[in-house]
């Protein structure tokens, strides 16, 4: 049987609670540690899994058992670990968005680069297996002539004003998702980019000048358009949808409900509510994150391929000039930093 590869979480919050939870329970990894800012939360964690609670960082990437980290800190904290990690030798899967700038995420592309280290980010989107088959017949042409991606994301509510201070605003936390995505789906490259937010679920949003509710369109040189939108309400629970139109016909991944019974009456049709977040929708995604991550440690090429991780740059890159042009009102000619 192939040897178990070890790996600790840095953050016991909302996600890292889920990918420590996976660890200890996939076949091919073993959960070495759990380390959080705050003891008691990684205290907490370490009792429900019975894992072994790290009093640092430098523990964790001392330990030779350890040869992988998951980084599940606020966004602000991904780059100082990251090279941290870099240094200590290990492999590295770092929560979305890599970090809080294009010029920090450039800088640690190139320092992975230098050290020929691997470095995946936790796109969830990708993995879900509807959106998964759909991405797969695209590819294998089945609507033709891509011409428009059409992403839908909106959150059942605002994660704590205490996250969102930290996030660094609707399009690098939230829509950072949905322009990897849409980078993943169109034809080509977009080169134009026009967006419009605002703060109309809740005022304290618009306080810390982020906003909650997002829209942005973009179209590629040859002519393929794309538009996203975003909230942090839904009223209805997390809807997620994503959707491609071409020459052929059109693929659209649905949302997931809480069960798939639909029940007829004299007044219509009915259905259960949506699965309520992330954590349930993205489940069995994480789960494939995780195991793609190891098999691409493991050296496997389609795995290699998955984890570059040029696409999420060039998504902070979209997140970036969409606060610009949101902010300006006008659009804005687009140059990405990663041509492949
Ligand atoms: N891929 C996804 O589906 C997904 C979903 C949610 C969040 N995220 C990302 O994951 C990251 C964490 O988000 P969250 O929602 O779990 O946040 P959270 O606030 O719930 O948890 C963050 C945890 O990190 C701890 N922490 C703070 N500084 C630290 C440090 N220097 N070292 C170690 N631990 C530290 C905090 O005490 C807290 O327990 C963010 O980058 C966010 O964008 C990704």
């Amino acid at each position: 049987m192939a040897k178990k590869i070890g790996i600790a979480v840095i953050g016991c919050g909302r996600i890292g609670r889920v990918h420590a939870a996976n660890l200890a329970n996939l076949t091919g990894t073993t959960l070495t540690f759990v380390y959080d800012a705050m003891p008691q939360a990684a205290k907490k964690l370490g009792a429900e899994l019975n894992a072994q609670v790290a009093d640092s960082v430098e523990q964790i990437f001392a330990d030779d058992a350890t040869q992988a980290v998951i980084i599940c800190s606020p966004t602000p904290t991904h780059i100082q670990l990251i090279k941290q990690a870099v240094l200590a030798g290990k492999k590295i899967l770092c929560e979305k968005p890599l970090t809080r700038t294009l010029k920090e995420s450039i800088s640690c592309m190139d320092f992975v680069a230098k050290h020929k280290a691997i470095l995946m980010v936790g796109f969830n989107r990708p993995y879900d297996p509807g959106v998964y088959a759909l991405r797969q017949r695209v590819a294998k042409g089945e609507v033709g002539n891509i011409e428009h991606v059409q992403i839908t994301s909106r959150d059942p509510a605002a994660p704590p004003m205490a996250y969102l201070k930290l996030a660094g605003g609707i399009f690098l936390d939230m829509m950072i998702h949905d322009f990897e995505m849409a980078l993943r789906l169109l034809p080509d490259k977009p080169v134009a980019l026009s967006a419009m937010a605002s703060a109309i679920t809740d005022k304290a949003i618009g306080k810390i000048g982020d906003h909650d509710n997002a829209v942005v369109t973009m179209h590629t040189a040859a002519g393929a358009t794309c538009s996203i939108h975003n909230c942090r309400r839904a009223a209805y629970g997390y809807d997620q949808r994503v959707e491609v139109a071409g020459s052929k016909g059109m693929l659209q991944a649905q949302n997931l409900h809480e069960d798939n019974l639909i029940s007829a009456g004299s007044k219509g049709f009915a259905q259960a509510p949506l699965q309520h977040f992330f954590l349930e929708r993205y489940n069995q995604s994480y789960r494939t994150i995780v195991n793609t991550f190891v098999a691409a440690i493991g050296g496997n090429k389609k795995a290699l391929e998955e984890v570059r991780t040029t696409n999420g740059v060039n998504a902070i890159y979209l997140a970036e000039q969409a606060a610009i042009s949101a902010k300006s009102g006008k659009t804005v000619k687009l140059k990405l930093p990663y041509a492949d």
